[in-house]
Formats: structure tokens, C-alpha cells, sequence
């Protein structure tokens, strides 16, 4: 699909806001899908939804630096929206975000009622969105304490962040007895599961495409020392 960018603006130091027009794809826009983005290198860069025709980015590395060049008006190359997002319910869910693991939770969030956001990031500089979680009960910190998730008393949880941040949800999810969704983000090529590039190990052996089977998955599928 070739969409016209509607604009590309820092919110904060290396972070940019994409907008879109992407007319008629908006009712297969779903919390927890991404978007896989050509910026004019071989592969695509995978970037998870923030809201309908919005993602909010990171600059790592040469293709999101390219893509932080986009202008008003320039067209984008899209594929998608892919994958498979977030369980679709209103039930009260905490949502815990380890930095740029913020964009894709504030879609899930616009759905969600009697919710509380759990952000961390490094320092207040890279503080983003927090203003953006209106329906929730947001809390900013530096450190992720996965100890605090029991002190919400809320009956689900998902997560989005750094693997390591992740793995710790996982544990204490698990430790708690709350059903846990994880974003998990690998390197992609494809992006429609035909290559196996975004392989990541389940339990009970075995490997699920990120791009196809999620990136969203049930914490206790994912191998997490795997
Ligand atoms: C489903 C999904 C959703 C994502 N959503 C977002 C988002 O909302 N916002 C955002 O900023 N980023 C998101 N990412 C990560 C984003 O895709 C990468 O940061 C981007 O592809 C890096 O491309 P690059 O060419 O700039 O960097 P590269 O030069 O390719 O890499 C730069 C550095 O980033 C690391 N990296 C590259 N790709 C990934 C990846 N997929 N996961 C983890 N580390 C990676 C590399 O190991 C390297 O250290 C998402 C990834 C996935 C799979
Ligand atoms: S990126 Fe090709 S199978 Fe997932």
C-alpha cells in the first residue's frame, strides 16, 4: 500500500511521530499489529501500530534513520497492518512498557476501561506518550518493578519492551496466576512468515514466526531462556 505521510515530527531526543493516511486499511488496524515500513534499503522495518495511521519510532540504526527524513506529503511504502495483536476485551488490564514498548500499549489503552499503564524509561528525557494514556492510571518510572504488578489487583496484564523486561513479567505473571500477552520483537524480512527470520523458541521445543503467529503471544509460549 502507498500511503501519504501526513507528518514526521520529534517528540523526544532519536524519537519521531509518524502519521499516515491510510484511508481504507483503517478497520484491519488492530492494538499489537505492525506495520512493516520500505525505507530504501532490502528489508522492511517492522514498527508496531501506536494508534490508527501512527507509529512512534526509535532512530537505531541506518533504516529508521532514513525513514526520520520523511516529510509531509512524501508517500510511504507500507505493508500491512500484520500480524496477530492484543486479545480484543475491555477487561481492566495493566499495561507495562519498558521505552520505546510505550507506542504500541497507548493503542491498547484508547479500548481499555479501569486500566493503569506501568511506563519506565531512561531518564525524564525519554519520557514519551505519558500524557497520551488519558484513560488510565499512568505511572513513570526509571526502573521496571515487576515486583509491583500484584499491587495493581488488576486481572490481566500486557507487556511490551526490552526481552530481558519481558522475561521478568513473564515470571512474576506467571508467579501471580495472571493471564500475561507479551510483544515480542525480533529482526523480520519477510514479514508474512515465509522466511523464518523472526523465529522465536516456545515452550515445549519448537520455533513461532514473530511476524505471523504474532508478535503478540501468551507469556507461557515464549522459551524464554530459550
Ligand atoms: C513487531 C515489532 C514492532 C516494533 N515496534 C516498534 C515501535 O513501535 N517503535 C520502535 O522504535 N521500534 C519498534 N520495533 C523495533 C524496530 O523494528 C527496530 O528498531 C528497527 O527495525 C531498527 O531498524 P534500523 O535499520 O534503524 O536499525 P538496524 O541497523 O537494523 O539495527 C540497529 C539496532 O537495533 C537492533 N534491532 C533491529 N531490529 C530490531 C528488532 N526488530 N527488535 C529489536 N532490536 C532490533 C539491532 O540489533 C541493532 O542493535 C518493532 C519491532 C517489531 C518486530
Ligand atoms: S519475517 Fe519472514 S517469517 Fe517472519
Amino acid at each position: 500500500m502507498i500511503c501519504a505521510v501526513l507528518s514526521n515530527e520529534p517528540i523526544a531526543p532519536g524519537v519521531f511521530d509518524l502519521r499516515l493516511d491510510m484511508g481504507a486499511a483503517g478497520a484491519e488496524q488492530k492494538p499489537g499489529r505492525f506495520l512493516h515500513i520500505a525505507v530504501g534499503l532490502t528489508l522492511r522495518r517492522p514498527l508496531g501500530l501506536c494508534e490508527p495511521g501512527r507509529v512512534v519510532y526509535a532512530v537505531r540504526g541506518e533504516g529508521t534513520r532514513r525513514l526520520a527524513r520523511a516529510k509531509k506529503g512524501d508517500l510511504a511504502d507500507i505493508l500491512g497492518p500484520l500480524g496477530r495483536g492484543f486479545p480484543e476485551s475491555d477487561e481492566p488490564t495493566l499495561l507495562l512498557g519498558g521505552g520505546m514498548g510505550a507506542p504500541p500499549l497507548l493503542y491498547c489503552s484508547r479500548s481499555l476501561k479501569s486500566s493503569a499503564a506501568l511506563l519506565s524509561f531512561r531518564g525524564q528525557r525519554s519520557v514519551i506518550l505519558a500524557s497520551d494514556f488519558a484513560n488510565c492510571d499512568v505511572h513513570i518510572g526509571e526502573r521496571f518493578p515487576a515486583e509491583r504488578i500484584g499491587s495493581f489487583g488488576l486481572r490481566r496484564v500486557f507487556a511490551c519492551g526490552p526481552r530481558p523486561m519481558l522475561a521478568a513479567v513473564a515470571k512474576e505473571c506467571a508467579r501471580l496466576g495472571l493471564p500475561c500477552f507479551v510483544l515480542m520483537e525480533e529482526r523480520m524480512a519477510c514479514g508474512v512468515g515465509a522466511c523464518l527470520v523472526c523465529a522465536c523458541a516456545v515452550t515445549g521445543g519448537g520455533y513461532s514466526r514473530v511476524c505471523a503467529d504474532g508478535p503478540v503471544f501468551p507469556a507461557e509460549q515464549v522459551a524464554w531462556h530459550g
